[in-house]
This record gives structure tokens, sequence and C-alpha cells, in this order.
């Protein structure tokens, strides 16, 4: 089988590692890829979004099955594309329709669809230009920390949570008068959710679903979760409170009434769906959706699925995931990612990489690197996850840790935190 996965960070690097030990894959290419990529398949000098491109290249190069890795293709309607071209509707697209990544694209969409799915979810209300007095009326109405989330794609920076009801008036106006451009111009305000968050991944066809790892990730630039919001500093699977009892409320009341949710409404989901989660005092609640794998879960989620993943995604693609087996891996499994100095603010791009060849036992994904003059360096915030197994969290963490510190380059920073909050 010849597979073309779409992206270029760590995440893709973690999908294109699991793909390329499938015994079924003759050839890999990644569109556009990293310097990681380069080294488990072919990179393809396409970006995600030149749709007439990527179609060219399947045909040109007999491609089986397209795999995508972020949101952009994704909302922007890849699979749309595909699909209805006589010329490549016969190729699987693993991931949502356009409509189905309405549900990442839009967040008034996703709350929507949550309301008629019964699918628990903070309370909300959306507003625009036309009804910003109400807005701000509404905000009176409740208690602080006030959440004001962007209803288009934002690159994860449109949620915005503010302490005193004076900034959130202010945000308000701001956001509707275009701080995120068109992205704002509808603003939800939802009530603030206390509690822990957790990351869960579904696969589905559809009409069959089945669950991935789910995982922690650390979003804030500082231990102990302080500081600005990264993409996202590491990540950790299992949760220890994501207990099968708790699963168990998310299969029942989050999981099954979206996939089945999407099957009444006719939008056709044949990818991931990644579960936003907030467990408040035992019980799930969906903070958001996204149309896809996360970034860093998917580097150490990846590590804990055993079953061969291609044979995954064709059971997506033609309809039979129902069928299929999930082996999952008992052992933790964590990532740490290693950051360009200054991020998630100003940052210095170009800097040396060295020490990727004394790694012994944990898995290094390229996130923001390239290779210039045949030199490995930093071209990005986040650079590295160094992902590890341990018998137990701590010794994953520590294997992750100790590795982690034979990687060097200029301002290198990783938090060393991750998962001991747990
Ligand atoms: P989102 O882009 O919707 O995932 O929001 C970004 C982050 O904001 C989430 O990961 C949460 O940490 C936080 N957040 C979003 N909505 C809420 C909420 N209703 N209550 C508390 N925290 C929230
Ligand atoms: N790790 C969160 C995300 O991928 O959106």
């Amino acid at each position: 089988m010849k597979i073309l996965l779409l992206g270029s960070g760590g995440r893709e690097h973690a999908l294109a590692w699991k793909i390329a030990q499938s015994k079924r894959v003759d050839k890999l290419f990644i569109a556009p890829g990293n310097a990681g990529t380069a080294e488990i398949g072919q990179n393809v000098n396409i970006g995600t979004n030149e749709f007439d491109r990527l179609k060219e290249f399947t045909l040109a190069n007999n491609i089986d099955m397209v795999v995508v890795g972020p949101e952009d293709p994704l909302v922007n309607g890849i699979y749309d594309e595909f699909k209805n071209d006589s010329w490549t509707g016969h190729i699987p697209v693993i991931g949502p329709s356009k409509k189905g990544a309405t549900l990442e694209g839009s967040k008034d969409f996703a709350k929507g669809f949550m309301m008629r799915h019964g699918i628990p979810t903070a309370k909300y209300r959306t507003f625009n230009g036309a009804n910003i007095a109400e807005g701000l009326a509404f905000l009176d109405t409740l208690r602080p920390p006030y959440v004001l989330k962007a209803d288009g794609l934002c690159a994860g920076k449109g949620v915005l949570i503010v302490p005193t009801l004076q900034e959130a008036k202010q945000e308000l106006q701001n956001m509707l008068g275009g701080r995120f451009g068109n992205a704002s111009t509808t603003v939800v305000i939802e009530e603030f959710l206390s509690g822990i968050e957790c990351s869960v991944f579904v696969l589905t066809d559809g009409k069959h679903y089945k669950i991935l790892p789910e995982a922690k990730d650390y979003k804030r630039i500082g231990e102990h979760d302080t500081g600005l919001n990264t993409g996202g500093m590491g990540s950790i699977t299992p949760v220890p409170f994501a207990t099968p009892e708790w699963m168990k409320k998310v299969e029942e009341r989050i999981i099954r009434p979206t996939v089945e949710g999407l099957a009444q409404e006719n939008i056709d989901y044949k990818g991931f769906i990644f579960f936003g989660l907030i467990n408040v005092e035992g019980e799930p609640n969906v903070i958001e959706y996204n149309c896809r794998m996360g970034d860093p879960e998917t580097e150490s989620v990846m590590l804990r699925l055993n079953s061969d993943i291609v044979d995954l995604l064709e059971g997506v693609a033609t309809g039979t995931l129902g069928q299929c087996n999930v082996d999952i891996d008992t052992r933790s499994a964590v990532c740490i990612m290693l950051v360009s100095g200054g991020y998630p603010e100003n940052y210095v791009k170009g800097y040396p990489i060295s020490g990727i060849d004394k790694v012994e036992g944990s898995i290094v994904f390229h996130s923001g690197t390239a290779l210039k003059n045949g030199q490995l360096v930093t071209n990005g915030g986040r650079v590295i996850a160094v992902s590890s197994y341990g018998n137990t969290k701590e010794e994953a963490l520590q294997k992750s840790f100790n590795e982690a510190q034979k990687i060097q380059f200029k301002d290198r920073y990783f938090r060393r935190d991750i998962g001991k909050d747990l």
C-alpha cells in the first residue's frame, strides 16, 4: 500500500513512525514533512492546503490512502475535494468532511451539536456584532472567571479566560471588533468549568468507533502550569483519573452520542475525533472537539497502540472498523517537548541541534526542525519531542528527562514537572 500523510509537526512524525511499522505499507510519503519524517518516508514539497497539487501527486504516484494530520486542510474541505472529483473519488481520505470538521472549525456549531445531542458541556451563549449589548448583559449574569471563545480557528489562541467582569466586557468588544480577524466576528461566552483536563481520542468510520489511549497534555510554558499557553509542552498516557468507570461515562454520555449524532445529522465523518474533556467532580464534560489527533498527545499515544494502525485506518475507509481489534500496551508512555528559548513569544530559529544520536531507548520525534546544508537546526518553537515507555509513569518520565538532557541546542528549554501533578 502507498500512503500519503499530510502535515509537518511532531504529531505527523509520530503518525509516520507508527504507519511505517505496518507490514502493509510499501511506501510512505509525507507532505510537506520535516527532517524527522524524511528518515522514515519520503517528504514531498507540497503544502497541506494545496489541494490541486496533492490530487495530482496522489494520482501520479498511485496513492492508496491519504491520512490528514492537521485541522486546517480538513476545515478547508480536503475530504470533499477528493471525494467529489471523479479522478480522486476512489482514494480514501482519513479525516472528516468539511461539515464534520466544523466540530473544530466553529465553536458555536460544536456547542449547538452538543445541545442537540444532550452531550455534557459548559452552558453558553453566542454573540456577534448585532447583539453585542445582549452579550454584555449576559456577562453580568455569570460569575468570574469569564470564558470567551472566538468561533473560528485561531491556531489554539482564540480562547480567553479573564478574571474580571470589566476585562470580560472589554475583551468581548475587542473580539467582535476583529481581535482575531474573521475568526472572532462570532464569540461564544461560556460558563467556567473547574477541573482537570484529559484528551480522549477515537477513530470512527461514521458508524463504529474505537477508543484509543487517553492522554493529558501540558499547555502552559512554565512549571506548575504557569505562564503563557503553548502548543503543548508534553503529554502522558494513561491518565490516572480516567478509570474504567470514568471512561464508561465518557463513552456513554459523550463518545456514543457524538458518533450517533453525526450519523443522524448525515455528517460524513471518517477519521479521528479528539474530545477535549474536563473532569468536574468526577463528571466528564466536553471543553472542545478537534477533528484530528492531538499534538503532543500523539507522541505518547502512538507508543501504546500495539495494533497495526494501517488496519484500523483501512477499517475507517471501508466502514469495517467494527471488525478491527485495538490492542493497547499496558505500560505508561510520556513525551517531553524541547522548545526554543523565548517560545511561545519571540524566539530564534536556525540553531544547530546535537546529541540525538546519543539517545538510547527513547523515541525522538521532530516537531520544528530543518536540515540546512546537512546540519539539523531548530526551525520552530516546539523543536523535538522525546517519548519513552515505562512500567510506571515515573519510570517513563525519568527515562524521557534523562534522554532529553542529551539533546542540545542554544537556549533549549523543557518543563521538568510533566506528569508530576497526577
Ligand atoms: P479550547 O481551545 O476550547 O480547548 O480552550 C483552550 C483552553 O481553555 C482549554 O484547554 C481549557 O484549559 C480552557 N477552557 C476552555 N473552555 C473552558 C471552560 N468552559 N472552563 C474552563 N476552562 C476552559
Ligand atoms: N494538545 C492539544 C491540541 O492538539 O489541540
